[in-house]
């Protein structure tokens, strides 16, 4: 295979919490299709789970750089904070001279309900996993535009359903609504907006989940295997490619079939 057959060759792509997990997956694999990768994390070492990734050490820039035919570059960024996504903008410009692929995928899942979770836990979990998102697109889209590039978020099942705890499902319900006004604003530009709708993935955010609720995962995922990092990953692949082409504003699940049936 040569340069040419890979399918983000030379492409400039930010993962947004792009240092463990889903994040770290997708990273890897647009590095693997010779994309050069910006990981715009608060961390640059990845989490370690209790269930998943219990013993990740090795930063992703540092897989991608040792072992795939792109490049990485981490850059500290709390996706938070307006001003931290406008410089991390500036400087995957100065690194790599071009932006192609947004992937929004930072984000926090804060367990609770309406009475045990705090107004600040209810601002935080908003701030990151939504406000966030809008943040990285508003900075992005210039650049992106210019070469007719895509935007991928990350949502959720919990998109579609309630579940998830109150700021989580109001965030991904946002999402997913994002992603359908953003892809109306720049079809014109042909710049394509989807939006990938994992269920149970593992990663060290489903640290959270206990065993009551890790049963009612199984349950719900038709499949007899929980999704994998890459699972999501391939997907994101594929949206960004020139196959994907006439996709956009589309919310796609990678969930095993949990959004195909109801619990009962
Ligand atoms: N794991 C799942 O089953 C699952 C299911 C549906 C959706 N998702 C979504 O996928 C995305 C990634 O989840 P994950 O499971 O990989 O989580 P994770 O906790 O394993 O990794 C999240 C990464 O985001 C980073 N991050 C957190 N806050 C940040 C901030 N303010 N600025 C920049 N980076 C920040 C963390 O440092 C970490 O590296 C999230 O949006 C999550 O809601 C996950």
């Amino acid at each position: 295979m040569t340069t040419q057959d890979l399918r983000h060759h030379n492409r400039t792509v930010i993962v947004t919490g792009g240092s463990s997990g889903i994040g770290r997956g997708v990273a890897i694999r647009f590095a693997e299709e010779g994309a050069n990768i910006i990981i715009a994390d608060i961390r640059e070492s990845p989490k370690q789970g209790n269930r998943y990734e219990t013993d990740m050490t090795t930063p992703t820039a540092d897989v991608i750089n040792n072992s795939t035919p792109g490049s990485a570059k981490f850059v500290e960024t709390d996706v938070s904070d307006s001003e931290s996504v406008a410089s991390m903008i500036e400087t995957t410009i100065e690194s790599y001279s071009r932006l192609d692929v947004v992937v929004n995928n930072a984000g926090i899942q804060i367990v609770g309900d309406s009475q045990t979770i705090t107004i600040e836990q209810w601002q935080r979990s908003l701030e990151i996993d939504l406000n966030g998102y809008f943040y990285t697109a508003k900075y992005a889209i210039p650049h992106i535009v210019e070469q007719n590039g895509q935007i991928i978020n990350i949502g959720s099942v919990r998109g579609f359903e309630g579940g998830g705890g109150p700021p989580y499902a109001a965030a991904k319900g946002g999402v997913v609504n994002l992603t359908r006004d953003l892809a109306m604003e720049l079809g014109d530009e042909s710049v394509r907006v989807n939006c990938i709708n994992p269920g149970y993935i593992e990663t060290p955010l489903q640290d959270i989940v206990t065993e009551d609720d890790f049963e009612e995962s199984q349950a719900q995922t038709l499949l007899s295997r929980f999704g994998t990092p890459r699972d999501v990953a391939n997907v994101a692949v594929f949206l960004a490619s020139e196959e994907a082409g006439f996709i956009t504003g589309a919310n796609i699940p990678v969930d095993g079939g949990w959004l195909a049936h109801s619990r009962v």
